[in-house]
């Protein structure tokens, strides 16, 4: 079968597409004939070779979010699975391909109406998303930041935040154009990325947050604190900006009698069951069009590198996908 792996760590010109062997489903797991690949950031970290010292080699099959049709079944499973339109999590490796294997706990059930496409752009962000809001307890009427709309998380936790009855949804974004289309999804102030109004917009001035959620973490990072309200709560989800300075802890300190929260959220904490019942109820809203989806473009499998290197080029709104 084709698929994508490192050929050597840096550029998109290291991808390689090769002929792999199908792989046979273990015990516990399923296999599955992929009609769509999700390309998320941590796949250009691990091809970057930033994560080498966690174990990422050269020759590395990259790929974690998949949606198509399970073919085969492991010992254990039930057969009935065979023939099903899934989604499923196939870990940090070996999602870019024809076919890939899975924990059966790692897969869930497309509801009709949900495209492939539109699950892979959804099923690992909307997750993220919704928990990144779970875990700052947004009420009604509370104003909200979303730092780094223009992703797959950014996008959803945008028209979460508006859904919840959030006062006001603000977001970071590089562009007017960008700006446009976050507000078509539920943003209701646009700010650059260093937070403030973008030249020309229409915006009252909003100084602070309730809650934000951040996905850029990065050098700025302390800036925002400052933006929280009294009794503010601050949930990093995503460092597409790299890590905070060391010391950004200082900054809650100093603040300490508007009793600020800081929390960082990564889906991993979150028990599986409760993951996937919140997958099966975006997945159902999105089917009916409840919650929207951003699909930047679609590219054949053996494109992976052009994939890559848009999102280097900070080109893509919402999610890039490939197909084999
Ligand atoms: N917590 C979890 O469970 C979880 C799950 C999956 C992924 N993640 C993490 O989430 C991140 C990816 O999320 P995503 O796919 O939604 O994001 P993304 O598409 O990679 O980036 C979101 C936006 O951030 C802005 N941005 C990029 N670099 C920036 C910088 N240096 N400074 C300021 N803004 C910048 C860009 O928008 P503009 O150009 O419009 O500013 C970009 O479109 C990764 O860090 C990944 O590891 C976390």
């Amino acid at each position: 079968m084709k698929a994508v792996v490192i050929r050597t760590f840096g550029d998109p010109d290291g991808l390689e597409v090769v002929d792999l062997p199908v792989p046979v489903p273990a015990a516990g797991q399923v296999r599955i004939a992929t009609e769509a690949i999700g390309v998320g950031g941590v796949d250009a970290v691990i091809r970057r070779g930033t994560l080498a010292g966690y174990g990422f080699r050269e020759g590395h099959h990259l790929g974690s979010e998949v949606a198509g049709t399970v073919t085969d079944v492991g010992e254990g499973v039930d057969a009935s699975w065979t023939g099903r339109r899934v989604w499923a999590f196939t870990g940090l490796s070996g999602g870019y391909a024809e076919q890939a294997v899975t924990a059966v706990e790692n897969v869930l059930p497309l509801p009709d109406g949900l495209t492939c496409v539109d699950a892979v752009t959804l099923g690992g962000s909307g997750v993220a998303a919704h928990f990144a809001l779970d875990r700052a307890r947004l009420a009604p009427g509370e104003t909200v930041l979303v730092r780094g709309a223009a992703g797959s998380i950014g996008i959803t936790a945008v028209q979460l935040a508006a859904r919840a009855g959030a006062g006001a949804v603000a977001v970071t974004t590089s562009s007017a154009r960008r700006g446009a289309r976050l507000r078509e999804l539920g943003a209701t102030h646009v700010l650059d990325r260093r937070g403030q109004a973008l030249p020309g917009a229409p915006d009252t001035a909003l100084s602070s947050f309730d809650v934000i959620v951040d996905i850029v973490g990065g050098p700025r990072l302390p800036l925002f604190l400052d933006r929280l309200s009294e009794n503010g709560r601050f949930v990093a989800v995503g460092v597409v900006g790299g890590p905070p300075p060391a010391d950004f802890g200082t900054r809650l300190m100093a603040a300490f009698r508007r009793s600020l929260t800081f929390a960082t959220l990564s889906s991993d904490s979150v028990p599986g069951p409760d993951r996937q019942a919140v997958r099966a109820a975006q997945f159902a809203d999105a089917a009916h069009g409840a919650l929207r989806t951003v699909v930047h473009q679609v590219l054949p499998l053996d494109r992976a590198a052009s994939a890559h290197r848009m999102l280097d080029a900070g080109e893509v709104f919402g999610r890039s996908v490939l197909t084999p």
